[in-house]
């Protein structure tokens, strides 16, 4: 197999890495991308040293398998539509072409049927939205879910590296507000992305159309407060859910516990420091809402697993699956 990664060096594009590397994928060559600064920069793959070379125009012309993008919208605006021409399959973290009505937005265990016969560039959705979808979609299917409201604590490290780095100098006590319109370090900042007209954040307005495009259900209602707090690893949300069937509470957490990619807690919760490298979407604290058609849990996950690199080296996965399987030609 054939693979590149562009933005290899970042948060996301690292962990891309260590998620082929647990899965000990036979890879026959492995490209690694970023910005000029990280030209030269060795990085590994099962001890086997690759040197980091500068995306450019002709990085991409050639063929490969698949080629994973962790390096911002605009570069993904720029050379995934190239990159598509030349090889099999483009999966982009980016939110470039997320809306996009020819662009699947995938979560493999939700919607992973849209990769079968698929070629062009296929796109992550948001980190938060990935991680609350897996036990809604599993919910949905069961009770017909009608409306969201949700309420998120996101980690420094979903900004980035540089998201990271504010954090830990303002711990050692720096003053400069860094990548965040507020000091975060002993705070949480009620705002992810830029405002809209609509009062809404551009992070708020992600959960609500990604996941009408990822569950194929324009009617659901979702009203997010995305919140960034003073965490390095680990997005939580709480999450009241409405649906139009009545629920039984003991059958929905027996579907929640058999369902892939969900850790369900009974009776204990779970917090970011605790999940470790855990590839799932955590659920705990699972109760009824207001009544008999409505839920409320609290949800933590790996933004840059289950949110990021794991859900796109899954997206790869299932997608060599279906070739395979003989059930699509690339
Ligand atoms: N962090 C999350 O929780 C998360 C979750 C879901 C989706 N995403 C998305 O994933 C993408 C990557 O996020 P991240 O958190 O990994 O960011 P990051 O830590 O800031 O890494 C960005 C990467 O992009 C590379 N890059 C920047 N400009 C480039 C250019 N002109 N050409 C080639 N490479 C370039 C950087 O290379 P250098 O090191 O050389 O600068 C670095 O490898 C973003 O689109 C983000 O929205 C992130």
């Amino acid at each position: 197999m054939k693979i590149a990664i562009v933005g290899a060096t970042g948060e996301v594009g690292r962990m891309m890495i260590t998620c082929m590397q647990e899965l000990s994928l036979n890879i026959d060559v492995l490209d690694l991308y970023a910005s000029a600064k990280s030209e030269g920069e060795v990085l590994y793959y099962l001890d086997r040293p690759i040197h980091v070379r500068e995306l450019t125009n002709s990085s991409l012309t050639k063929h490969y398998n698949y080629v994973l993008f962790a390096a911002g919208a605009g570069v993904a605006h720029s050379f995934a539509p190239l990159a598509a021409e030349h090889s099999d399959l483009v999966i982009d973290n980016s939110s470039a072409f997320r809306m996009d009505e020819d662009i699947a937005l995938v979560v493999p265990q939700i919607n992973g049927h849209l990769l079968q016969g698929y070629h062009g560039i296929v796109s992550n959705p948001n980190c938060s939205t990935i991680q609350m979808l897996l036990p809604l979609a599993v919910l949905d299917k069961a009770y017909d879910l009608k409306k969201v409201v949700a309420s998120t604590y996101q980690a420094v490290s979903g900004s980035g590296h540089k998201g990271i780095l504010t954090l830990q100098k303002q711990r050692e006590g720096s003053t400069e507000k860094g990548i965040y319109p507020e000091i975060i370090d002993l705070n949480v900042i009620p705002q992810i992305g830029v405002f809209m007209d609509n009062g809404y954040s551009s992070e708020e307005e992600k959960m609500l159309r990604e996941s009408r495009k990822i569950l194929g259900k324009d009617s659901l209602m979702l009203s997010a407060t995305t919140v960034r707090v003073p965490v390095v690893y680990g997005h939580s949300i709480s999450v009241y859910a409405e649906f139009s069937s009545d629920i039984s509470l003991p059958e929905a957490t027996a579907l929640l516990q058999k369902a892939e990619a969900i850790k369900l807690h009974e009776n204990s919760y779970i917090t970011p420091r605790a999940i470790g490298n855990s590839n799932e979407s955590h659920v705990c604290r699972l109760r009824y809402g207001v009544d008999k058609h409505s839920l409320s849990f609290w949800n933590v996950a790996h933004n840059i697993r289950i949110g990021a690199a794991k859900n796109a080296i899954s997206i790869m996965e299932k997608h060599r699956a279906f070739i395979n399987s003989g059930s699509q030609n690339v």
